[in-house]
């Protein structure tokens, strides 16, 4: 069986696989219960000195992703420290506390408190897309500003301030909503004594329509509220590898963990740690136990280590550089293993260059006028058609 085994700074994980923060977390009976899928760790919903409730609905599933506008956890951080992860900490397993303050000065009190409850992680976010205007709603004349996306010294400040009151590792959890400028937030995280990222929170504020009644299908003001699952990986996926390829920190990679093929894909985008939310929000817990079973297999069947793919894209990159394959302009068609094609003509129809027929139940390839666009290789199901980039590296 492949060892799974690691760590965060000094805190051991059986495996990798981290529940993030969500209603799995949203107690300590709820914890307990989730610890038995046997996940490596388990952050709690982010706890805040005085909660407001939900705006419902709350929950709404899509295609391959999933938008709520939950706020924080519903019972208040006295609970918390005094009941909820005392009982949490008895499921055996690293009990990780997810935080969020006014200032630095709150941050720091709740992280103290934390820890002494039992915390072996303190955890602090960045941003939430759709916590202002729901809580404005909810309080008449309260009136919060809008984020400064460009300026992460708040986030450095609160970090620092946690630092300097707890010796427990401590995790940035990173808004997708920072995508396009990620590294100054990185750079704070870890300036202010990060030991680990979590990429990424959920991205927004992003909104659905019920067609039959022309309303949000989400609650609150505007149905305004964050996207995660499946349509949030390219994303989380690229601030992964960036932050990877300029920073030497941890990373747990979040954002439509589904498969052991996404633990892979994001292991070689740099990550350490698989964050698990949605797909347990959507298909039940015992999905987590699922994904650990499937990444064992997967590394076993291969004969591979998490440790050997770690960064292997960050790798690929280089080489691509240094052969001069750093922006090719040359197509080249892919090629169709003729023992695997069904003749579905599923690659046909996704070929917007018309270089594709069906001749005798099987896919050709009309080399000269293929544009080398390479939809067909990732449309076939069953993986006939073979991408002919970088053979040579
Ligand atoms: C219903 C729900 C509630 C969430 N609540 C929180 C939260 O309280 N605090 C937080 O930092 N992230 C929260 N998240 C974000 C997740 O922890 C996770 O980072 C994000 O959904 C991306 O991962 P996923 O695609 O696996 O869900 C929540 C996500 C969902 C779907
Ligand atoms: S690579 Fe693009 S252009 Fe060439 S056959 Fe495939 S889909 Fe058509
Ligand atoms: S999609 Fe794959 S299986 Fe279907 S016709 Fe094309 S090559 Fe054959």
């Amino acid at each position: 069986m492949a060892n799974l085994n690691c760590k965060i700074g000094d805190v051991k994980l059986n495996n990798p696989f981290i529940v993030t923060a969500g209603e799995h977390g949203r107690d300590g009976e709820e914890i307990l219960k989730v610890a038995k899928t046997g996940v490596g760790a388990i952050t709690t919903k982010t706890i805040v000195p005085h909660p407001a409730p939900d705006p419902r609905p709350c929950c709404v599933p899509m295609d391959n992703g999933f938008l709520n506008c939950v706020l924080a956890a519903i019972m208040p951080s006295e609970q918390w420290f005094k009941e909820e992860i005392p009982l949490a900490k008895k499921a055996g397993l690293p009990i990780i506390a997810n935080l969020a303050s006014a200032d630095p000065n709150e941050a720091a009190e709740l992280a103290v408190k934390a820890v002494e409850a039992g915390a072996d992680m303190i955890e602090l976010a960045t941003y939430c897309p759709h916590l202002a205007e729901n809580l404005e709603a909810q309080f008449p004349g309260l009136k919060i500003p809008p984020p400064e996306m460009d300026n992460p010294k708040p986030f450095y400040n609160t970090v620092k301030a946690v630092r300097e009151v707890v010796n427990v590792p401590i995790i940035g959890k990173v808004s997708a909503c920072h995508f396009s400028n990620i590294l100054p937030w990185i750079e704070a995280g870890v300036k202010a004594g990060l030991d680990a990222v979590e990429v990424t929170d959920t991205i927004g504020p992003v909104m659905l329509i019920d067609i039959e009644t022309g309303q949000p299908k989400l609650g609150g003001p505007r149905g305004y509220g964050g996207l995660s699952g499946g349509a949030l990986k390219p994303i989380a996926m690229r601030m992964v590898f960036e932050i990877a390829q300029n920073y030497d920190i941890p990373i747990i990679a979040s954002g439509g963990i589904q498969s052991a093929e996404d633990d892979i894909e994001y292991a070689m985008a740099g990550a350490t740690y698989f964050g698990v939310c949605t797909v347990g929000h959507l298909e039940g817990q015992n999905r987590y136990t699922s994904l650990i079973k499937d990444l064992e297999d997967y590394l076993e069947n291969r004969g591979i280590t998490l440790d050997e793919i770690r960064g292997l894209t960050l790798r690929k990159v280089e080489e691509r550089k240094e052969k001069g394959w750093d922006c090719n302009l040359e197509p080249i068609p892919p090629l169709v293993h003729e023992d695997i094609c069904i003749g579905c003509g599923k690659c046909k129809d996704a070929c917007i260059y018309d270089a594709i027929t069906t001749e005798n139940g099987k896919a050709v390839i009309h080399k000269d006028v293929c544009y080398g666009c390479g939809c067909c290789v990732w449309t076939c199901p069953t993986k006939a058609i073979e991408n002919m980039y970088y053979k040579d590296i």
